[in-house]
Formats: C-alpha cells, structure tokens, sequence
C-alpha cells in the first residue's frame, strides 16, 4: 500500500494498520566476547563434539586393547574332575563281529562339567568314536544294499582300539561362544546362532568359526593303583584306550577332564583361545584387529 492511501480497513485486519514489531524497537544482545566463562553456541557445540568423539573412540579402542591385553594375561585354573566310570562311556567298544550300517560305533555323552574357575561351569560332549570318521564307508552310487551291508560289516569287523579314541569336546561355539548341539543325523555339531558347523571330532565344516571346538584335556585311570605327583604330571597314570577298554567293567576306572584348550584344523593344541579367536596363520597374530 502507498503511504499516502487512505487505510480503510479494520485494526487487525489485511488492510488495517501494522501493529508488529519495528525496527527501530529491536534491543541488540549483550557483547560478551570479552567474558571468558560466557559459553556461546559455537562454543557449546564445538565441546558437544569433541566430548561425542572423544567417547566413540573410546568405544571402539577399550574393547580392542582389552582383547590384547586379556590375551596375555588369560590363564585358566583347573583341575583333574572325575565325570564317571569308564564303563559309561565305552560301551560299544571294538570287536564288532556282525555289525550292520545301523550298529554304533562308538558313544557320545554330554554333560555339565563343574570346575574351579567361573568359566569352568561347561558342558562337554565325550566323543568315544572313530580317529578318522571319513574312514566309514558309505555306499556307492550303484552299489546294492545286501553288497553295502557286507562291505560295512567286514570294515567293521576289522575295527580294533588303535582305530578308536575319546575326546572331551566344549559346546562353546568358536566363532562367538554360542552353545553347538550334537546332531545324530549329520554326526557333526551344529551352532543354532550363524550356522557354524563342525564334524564330529569338532572341526570346523562350514560357517564362519575361524577354529574347531576347544577341547578338555582327558584321561582313563585305574584309582585302584597309587601313582606319585611326579608320575601323574608325566602322564604315566594314564591308561591307553585298549587297557581301558579291557579293565571297563572295574568300576574304579574312571574318566577324568582337565585343562581347556584349543586346537588348529589339523588338531594341533594351542593355549585356550577365546570365541573368535584364530590359532594359525596370519589373522592370528592380527587378532584382535581382524
Ligand atoms: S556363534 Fe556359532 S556360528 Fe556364530
């Protein structure tokens, strides 16, 4: 509108007088850039930031130096735990004269394991089974059952203890330490949390565990025989599997589990690693930055 139309409207209406703010009202904000405790926006923000920061490095550098450090400090406390006769665990034992595709060979056993260390509440499986599963026949593709069954049967028959061993393995899944469960089925075990698979000795056959199932050291003693510290720490308590198999009846065989500890694919033993943790090659000596 010119300033010299006559205003027709009503106050407060489109065309009626302006009522706002003037320029000439405004009141300019204090000068305070000579005050060092006054915080400006810029100020404020530029701390937000930085502190922001500062704690996201933090987030990402704390846990990878303490991986570093854990490494070289973690020891673990153990002790020998008696898990029970000998007889529980070797039931089908070798000779197997006329045995059938469906005969077992071997045994698995799982169960909880108490020990002196927090991390020693562990289940295990007791692995009594063949040194080279791979070594089982399998039928042929044009193969007849009645020729499988005695191909099976004279394999079988040939089995002896030196073809067997027994294996305590830890259900602590290598890639991040979710439970493995035994599956009969595949004779393998399997991780329920990113498809981690493993054999039945517990090496790795798929999914993402950069190393097999860890292991509890294990042995078969005959507790009716007294041995000196010195004899047990060099071994000499230990039966052989064919003498534990011979004396399985005698309820004062046992089965002990000992020390943890891991092992490389070619079932190598290594200090106890933790969950995502490779033992060879080169990733390993990056770990934890891979
Ligand atoms: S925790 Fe087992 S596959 Fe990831």
């Amino acid at each position: 509108m010119a300033e010299d139309e006559p205003n027709n409207g009503a106050p407060g209406t489109q065309a009626g007088p302006y009522e706002g703010p003037r320029a000439t009202d405004f009141t300019p904000e204090p000068d305070h850039s000579d005050d060092p405790g006054y915080i400006t926006r810029t100020k404020f923000l530029s701390t937000v930031a930085i502190a922001g920061g500062g704690i996201l490095t933090a987030a990402i550098l704390v846990p990878v130096a303490g991986f570093a450090v854990a490494s070289s400090l973690r020891s673990e406390k153990w002790r020998w735990v008696d898990i029970g006769p000998a007889s529980d665990f070797l039931q089908n034992a070798p000779p197997y004269p006329n045995a059938e595709p469906s005969t077992k060979i071997g045994e698995v056993a799982s169960l909880a394991v108490a020990g002196p260390d927090p991390e020693a509440d562990r289940r295990i499986y007791v692995m009594f089974g063949l040194t080279n599963p791979s070594a089982k026949p399998v039928p042929g593709p044009n193969e007849s059952t009645a020729a499988y069954n005695t191909r099976f049967a004279a394999w079988a028959a040939g089995l002896t203890a030196a073809d067997m061993d027994v294996l305590a393995i830890w259900n602590r899944c290598a890639h991040l330490g979710c439970p493995v469960a035994y599956a009969p089925g595949s004779q393998g075990f399997i991780c329920p949390c990113h498809g981690g698979a493993y054999d039945a000795r517990g090496l790795v056959t798929g999914g993402p565990p950069p190393r097999p199932l860890d292991r509890l050291d294990l042995k078969i003693v005959d507790q009716s025989k007294q041995y000196s510290a010195d004899q047990i720490a060099k071994g000499q308590d230990r039966l052989t599997l064919q003498q534990a198999i011979a004396k399985s009846s005698n309820p004062k065989v046992r089965v002990q589990v000992g020390k943890a500890y891991s092992i490389s694919q070619e079932q190598q033993a290594f200090e106890l690693h933790a969950p995502g943790e490779p033992v060879t090659g080169t990733l390993a000596n990056l770990y934890p930055f891979t």
